[in-house]
């Protein structure tokens, strides 16, 4: 719970990110990502947004996919890159330093699956309606948006206990980062009133966590 303020802090340090986000996820980020991409394919083309040290994306170019990382985090991506550079997954991978902001640059129907991890947290949602846009832009058709992230608790109860710890966790990562994340609200909604047929849905309630698996109808022209 409001532990994607706490990530924020380990992204200005990124060489320990990847430590701390074991601590944070007491272990379990790998098990839940690897369950996230698990329907991605060899020789398919991702696009990760976000993608931070590349905890994410290099486990699917592990399975054979062609893929490729954006993040605004240029030192995350130096992490990423090395990453990827000693697991021989040089030929598999291209990072960008490049934002949500900047989508439209992307070719329509051009990628087999979009991916995004602990990301939309970070973002506005502004930013999140754009990137939705373009991400069922970018997608072929019945490809695949996968999505793992914190989320507002439903419950009045939960919802109190979220802004007890989130409120003084805002301010020590405002004075220590000068930014701040929020857990997206009704993210299944937006993704559906996007175009988007929602297929599989794992709610963590503990962490007020969720992991998602959408398919990109095109059936109408857009
Ligand atoms: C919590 S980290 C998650 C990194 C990685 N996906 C993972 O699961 O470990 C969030 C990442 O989103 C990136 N980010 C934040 N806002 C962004 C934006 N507007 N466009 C692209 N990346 C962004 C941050 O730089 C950071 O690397």
């Amino acid at each position: 719970m409001s532990s994607v303020i706490l990530m924020k802090v380990l992204e200005s340090s990124p060489k320990r990110y990847d430590r701390g986000m074991k601590i944070l996820f007491f272990g379990n980020l790998d098990q839940i990502y690897d369950r996230l991409i698990s329907d991605i394919q060899k020789g398919q083309k991702v696009l990760d947004i976000g993608c931070g040290t590349g905890a994410l994306i290099l486990k699917a170019a592990q399975r054979g996919a062609q893929v490729k990382g954006i993040d605004i985090n240029a030192q995350m991506l130096e992490v990423a890159k090395e990453k990827a550079e000693q697991w021989g997954l040089e030929q598999m991978t291209e990072f960008q330093e490049k934002g949500v902001s900047e989508l439209d640059k992307e070719e329509e129907a051009s990628y087999d699956a979009v991916t995004s991890g602990l990301c939309f947290s970070e973002l506005s949602e502004d930013e999140i309606r754009y990137a939705l846009r373009h991400i069922k832009r970018i997608l072929k058709k019945d490809g695949l948006l996968l999505i793992a992230d914190e989320v507002r608790p439903q419950n009045i109860l939960r919802k109190i206990i979220h802004w007890l710890i989130k409120i003084p966790l805002w301010i020590v990562t405002y004075i220590g980062t000068q930014t701040s994340t929020r857990a997206v609200r009704n993210l299944p909604d937006k993704i559906k009133q996007t175009g988007f047929l929602i297929e599989r849905m794992r709610f963590n309630s503990i962490r007020d966590f969720m992991e998602l698996k959408a398919r990109n109808r095109k059936d109408k022209a857009e």
